[in-house]
């Protein structure tokens, strides 16, 4: 048995730890391994290594992917379908272990529909793939921001400033809401819900008027104001899946919040320093399970499905009740309406 394995969409910590438990697992059974690089592009190009347990061997620990990754859409690329099709027979790959977020998983099933056998592993610091309790390196990103929230305290305090984060999170407001609240953010702003900028300006003056001379404001990057349908964004620029490349809202939010509370006002994008980095303990055991597991899907064949954490299992769920975006549920909402206001 020879088994495919590829790191598509963004990176995130967690990988790595993936990959390793894939290639020891498989060893364990007798299975060869080979990666694909840079995400659907080594599929469609023919290009992979093999990977040894030598060659992963304690890679767990590290962030990134060893394989690489990119936004490359096999249904965007002139014949990709066939090329990947051709290439899978051609590397005598029996089997398919692809590791991804919403959109590479979204093709992925595709292609198992179109006869590949393949088992998903669901990864994305954005957390909104549908079935999983918890993607891969959603717990390391949430480490990473409520730090940066707490230590902008001291300076916003310092300074009586109100400072905006910009966090990531196109649809879905998870990493802003656990990394705002766990950062101790007074204002959480997510996708799920449109914001009216008059009620953020009298929070922070009815905070000022209490003695509470500071503010931060944590906004997802697809946050919008009331009555604004499109996303903030810097470039018109769009990926292999349609997404825009958003950035902008805390931008707009300091000019706004200076002008209407006579505030001095910051922002304060954290960008890809959310992505980067080590996992954390938690994202390096999910990984190892999750590819240990997808393993073992291989060899039961039961493609078509996705590994994913359910309470404290590891469990298998087909693959297209995965398609749908995660979002905050309204317990979820519930917990910002609250903090919004006390
Ligand atoms: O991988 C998910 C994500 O981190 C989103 O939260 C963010 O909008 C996007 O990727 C950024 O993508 P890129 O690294 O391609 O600019």
């Amino acid at each position: 048995m020879r088994i495919g394995v590829l790191t598509g969409g963004g990176d995130c910590p967690g990988l790595n730890a993936i990959i390793e438990a894939i290639v020891k697992r498989a060893a364990s059974y007798g299975y060869e391994v080979l990666g694909f690089l840079r995400g659907y592009a080594g599929l469609i190009n023919g290009e992979y290594k093999r990977l040894t347990v030598e060659d992963v061997s304690g890679i767990a620990l590290t962030g990134g992917t060893i394989l690489g990754t990119s936004r490359v859409n096999p249904f965007k690329r002139e014949n990709g379908p066939q090329k990947v099709l051709d290439n899978v027979k051609k590397c005598g790959v029996d089997a398919l272990t692809i590791i991804g977020g919403d959109d590479t998983l979204g093709a992925a099933y595709k292609l198992y529909n179109m006869g590949l056998p393949i088992v998903g592993v669901p990864k994305t610091i954005d957390n909104d793939v549908s079935e999983t309790d918890y993607s891969v390196g959603f717990l390391t990103a949430i480490e990473t921001i409520s730090e940066s929230i707490e230590r902008l305290h001291t300076t916003a305090k310092s300074h009586e400033r109100v400072i905006i984060v910009e966090i990531m999170g196109r649809y879905a407001g998870w990493l802003t809401l656990f990394g705002g609240l766990a950062g101790g953010a007074h204002i959480i702003l997510v996708p799920e819900k449109s914001f009216k900028i008059e009620e953020i300006c009298s929070i922070i003056l009815e905070r000022e008027k209490s003695g509470k001379k500071y503010t931060i404001v944590a906004v997802a990057e697809g946050a919008k104001p009331e009555n604004v349908s499109d996303f903030i964004t810097l470039c018109r620029e769009r990926d292999e899946f349609g997404h825009v490349r958003l950035g902008g809202i805390a931008k707009l939010l300091e000019r706004e919040i200076a002008e209407r509370t006579g505030k001095e006002t910051r922002s304060v994008v954290l960008g890809h320093v959310q992505r980067g980095g080590r996992p954390c303990a938690f994202d390096k055991v999910l990984g190892i399970r999750l590819g240990f597991r997808a393993v073992d899907l291989v060899k039961e064949g039961k493609f078509g499905h996705m590994v994913c954490l359910k309470g404290s299992k590891i469990v298998a769920v087909k693959m297209e009740s995965a398609l749908k975006q995660k979002r905050l549920d309204e317990e979820m909402m519930q917990l910002i309406n609250f903090f919004n206001k006390s």
